[in-house]
């Protein structure tokens, strides 16, 4: 069953157009598929027509309107194999599926939660609905008819333009779509149901008025303002950066309660996860605003990077993700502060994709083959695959990178391509070699880059020798170089950038070093005096770096660097050194080292007004124990590291204490709340420093006044979480819970804040309150940001209560992934891998861990999701 991509072929038949109709029924829903359709010139004439099912049920098949008997074809639930059909010439197949959207827990296909029927097609979800070539490169013209019932589904939605619509009498109507652009299957999407909406419109650059509406269930409309106000910028950013104008009349978000991923980029009809679009003060957080602001441009973006141009299969994923990633991570960067969202990102990266690329699940940003392409929309496919276009944009500069982007848009319109056509068009359009830099693609794992530096007083010469290895991953043990491009910076003794006259030993641009070889050493030449050395500026590449450093020179980094990425990754590296070496001492008996230099770098930062406060915030928060775990990567010890980490913080807070309590007062917004990226970055400041004023503070009181008089919610979840967390136990969390509790009795949405915080109180006394949460009347575990908010949430974002040293936070995951895997099972083996890193663990946690994986995959009737894998986290 593994799909290789070396076995791609093209179909036998070219698709002209579908006609679909669908009469809508809660438990019967039937599909109507008219294909117009001929045979590939050149194909094998006697080629059978093969299409794709999952779980359907065929009621009628017709050729040219006349049934086909029955020795014409084959069917079973998951293919469709036809005989005989012309060799030449159009011919129109018809083929009625009957389907139930209610019992669709997988959320995939047609499924019908809370009222309202919706799809989700990508990747494979179009062959739950109805037999076809559900495959991207398979470009076709769709017409879709909707009929349903009038008063429970006012509503018609499909992709396209709104041609027809009528009133069928007895209850019923109909509305008619058409999308005039050809597109893959997994584009497709219907919703219908009853929906509110918010309307607005844009004007694009040649005049086009274009209709925007973002719908949503009754009473949020106000919560959809956010949204439609990021819609409209993202729609003038991808004009104005990357000349690329909206191609329909209308553009519709649908906001949906019961969905799979983040959010859908169907044609004009994108599709929500509820929590990307609704927000307002009272129930969202700075954070939420972001995502949705980063989601919302996300998949409008998609509409030319995946949409206008696609992917001729699936691995080739990251030439719609990857890009689109990037473009989005541009359009936030844009928005907002460039390096507190550069620093975000990086971060991601560390917690998310590095331990992908480091444990079993490891595999190149264009895999070579899957045995469920669900399990590939990974961190790897979208940020390494965004990290991966920014290089190239660091290699050609700003302006080549568009030269070539356009060429692109232009020479690949309405086609299905490849990465290799990609990289073709920055090298057509540039000049340029990409052909080493393309393994960038193909080779999983990520490089580890060696620094030593040397000064040549005499000769006033700075040597730099970069050395650059990648380890093993499952699918390959030996390694070939990378072309890497490094920015450097050499900071002066007064704390300014030193130019050097020249740079050789290697290809290099402005600041930008080319590493392409196992070890080089770049010379730079006209350098006065002895530098701090800055690698990575700007993160411009997704490398670790080894650099033993003198202390002086990573201080002079840490207070003076311009590029406030490495200024902040040099802070945070710092913290995590002292950090690790306290785990030692609490896992060899030893009292904790701490360390007073760092204090006062972590107070000078946060007092300096200089820096913007979201920034200041940044190097205020220490690295979490998940964090501490993965830099010392082996034999981890949960208890250690949080003891270890407590230690370490109580050092800071109290050498820091008036400073934060100070700053918890001086950066409260006054006035009306607003969402904007400096007032989101005072109440990010003022909510760092309250960590460390209460843990200075020993008390409750601080957090729970500022519980009290928050008056968003992001001040009132960070005062929470302090309580919760730092105070568990204490009369003051308990009634602030309940409290939040109570308030947001009928938000869901809200309660998944509470439901994270509580599956994330530390200690192994929480493993109980999860199981009783899930009995909690707001609990549902069909819903999939529910589970991800208590369950998910415990395992991978609890390290001492989930890793309890007894193994029942195993035994507990184990039982839970055993059932939802019934249930949902693309939502399970997501969830599932949140221990992939079991490995890294101790050897006693470690081997209950084993033992629970290992019970997983001892049933025979699992998912192909989960079976695929549990089976890669136990080969390894
Ligand atoms: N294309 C969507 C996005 O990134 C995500 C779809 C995820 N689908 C899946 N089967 N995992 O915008
Ligand atoms: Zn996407």
């Amino acid at each position: 069953r593994t799909v290789y991509l070396k076995d791609y072929q093209p179909t036998d038949f070219i698709i002209e157009s579908i006609d679909l109709v669908f009469d809508l029924g809660e438990t019967l829903t039937t599909v109507g598929s008219e294909i117009r359709m001929h045979r590939r010139p050149g194909a094998d004439p006697a080629a059978p027509l093969v299409f794709a099912g999952d779980g359907l049920a065929l009621s009628g098949l017709a050729l040219d309107g006349k049934p086909l008997l029955p020795e014409r074809y084959d069917c079973d639930a998951s293919t469709l194999t036809i005989r005989d059909l012309p060799e030449d010439g159009s011919f129109t197949l018809t083929i009625k599926t009957r389907i139930n959207p209610s019992a669709n827990s997988e959320l995939l296909g047609l499924y019908r939660t809370s009222g309202i029927y919706s799809t989700q097609c990508e990747a494979e979800g179009f062959r739950r609905i109805t037999y076809f070539y559900d495959r991207p490169d398979v470009l076709a013209v769709y017409t879709v008819t909707i009929i349903a019932d009038k008063q429970s589904c006012p509503l018609l939605l499909s992709n396209g333009n709104l041609v027809e619509e009528q009133d069928l009498g007895d209850g019923r109507h109909m509305a008619k779509w058409h999308d005039p652009f050809k597109k893959p299957s997994y584009l497709f999407a219907l919703v219908a149901g009853d929906l509110t909406m918010i309307e607005d419109s844009f004007t694009t650059m040649s005049g086009r008025h274009v209709a925007l509406r973002i719908y949503v269930e009754h009473g949020k409309a106000a919560r959809a303002g956010y949204a439609m106000d990021s819609l409209k910028r993202a729609m003038k950013w991808d004009e104005e950066r990357f000349g690329r104008e909206y191609d329909l009349d209308i553009f519709m978000i649908v906001a949906v309660s019961d969905f799979n991923m983040g959010a859908m980029e169907n044609k004009g009809l994108n599709i929500f996860n509820d929590r990307l679009i609704l927000a307002d003060p009272e129930t969202a957080t700075d954070d939420d605003y972001a995502r949705i602001e980063a989601v919302v441009a996300h998949e409008y973006f998609h509409n030319w990077t995946g949409n206008r141009i696609t992917c001729r299969d699936w691995f080739q994923l990251s030439l719609k993700e990857g890009l689109t990633v990037y473009r989005e991570h541009e359009f936030s960067a844009d928005q907002r502060s460039r390096p507190v969202v550069r620093v975000d990102e990086v971060k991601f990266l560390r917690a998310h994709q590095f331990p992908e690329d480091g444990g079993p699940l490891a595999h190149p940003v264009r895999p070579t083959q899957y045995l469920e392409i669900d399990n590939f929309y990974t961190t790897t496919v979208y940020e390494k695959g965004s990290e991966v276009s920014r290089m190239i944009a660091t290699l050609l500069g700003p302006d080549g990178f568009r030269k070539g982007l356009d060429l692109f848009f232009e020479r690949h319109d309405g086609g299905a391509v490849t990465i290799e056509d990609y990289l073709k068009c920055f090298e057509d359009a540039t000049g340029h070699d990409l052909t080493h830099f393309a393994l960038w693609y193909h080779q999983a794992g990520t490089p580890v880059i060696s620094v030593a530096s040397f000064y040549d007083e005499r000769k006033q010469q700075l040597k730099l020798t970069l050395s650059q290895t990648t380890p093993p991953t499952p699918d390959e043990k030996i390694k070939k170089p990378l072309h890497i491009p490094l920015r450097v910076g050499l900071i002066g003794p007064n704390g300014a950038d030193m130019a050097p006259t020249a740079i050789t030993g290697g290809e290099s641009r402005k600041d930008v070093l080319e590493l392409t070889k196992d070890e080089q050493t770049f010379v730079f030449e006209g350098i006065g005096a002895r530098p701090a050395v800055s690698v990575n500026r700007d993160f411009s590449a997704p490398v670790k770096i080894r650099f033993d450093q003198s202390r002086e020179d990573r201080l002079r980094i840490a207070g003076a660097e311009r590029d406030l990425v490495a200024r902040w990754d040099t802070v945070n590296a710092l913290a995590l050194e002292v950090l690790v070496k306290a785990a030692e001492d609490v896992k060899a008996g030893r009292p904790v080292t701490t360390d007073p230099a760092l204090s006062d770098l972590l107070v000078a930062t946060a007092e300096d007004t200089a820096l913007e406060p979201a920034f200041r915030a940044l190097a205020l928060t220490l690295p979490g124990e998940l964090d501490i775990g993965r830099e010392i990567g082996a034999d981890i010890d949960p208890d250690a590291i949080h003891l270890a980490r407590n230690t370490v913080i109580e050092a800071i807070a109290e050498a820091g204490a008036d400073s934060f309590a100070q700053l918890t007062g001086d950066m409260a917004n006054g006035g009306a709340f607003s969402p904007d990226a400096q007032s989101a970055g005072r109440r990010a400041l003022r909510n760092a420093a309250l960590v460390l004023a209460a843990a200075a503070e020993k008390s409750p009181r601080r957090a729970s006044q500022a519980y009290e008089s928050a008056d968003n919610m992001t001040d009132m979840l960070a005062a929470m979480r302090v309580l919760a967390h730092q105070f568990a136990g204490s009369a003051e969390a308990e009634n602030a819970l309940a409290d939040f509790r109570r308030r947001f009795a009928g938000e869901p949405l809200v309660l998944d804040k509470w439901f994270s915080t509580l599956a994330t109180v530390p200690g192994e006394n929480t493993l109980e309150r999860v199981t009783k949460l899930m009995g909690d009347e707001a609990f549902d575990e069909g819903n999939p940001n529910r589970v991800r908010a208590l369950i998910g949430a415990f395992a991978s974002s609890n390290p001492t209560g989930f890793n309890r040293p007894d193994g029942a936070g195993y035994a507990f995951f184990a039982d839970f992934i055993l059932t939802s895997d019934k249930r949902n099972a693309t939502l399970t083996a997501r969830l599932m891998t949140a221990m992939r890193s079991f490995e890294a663990l101790e050897p006693s946690r470690r081997a209950l861990a084993r033992e629970q994986i290992e019970r997983i995959a001892a049933h025979d009737d699992l998912s192909r999701n989960l079976r695929d894998i549990v089976d890669r986290m136990l080969k390894s």
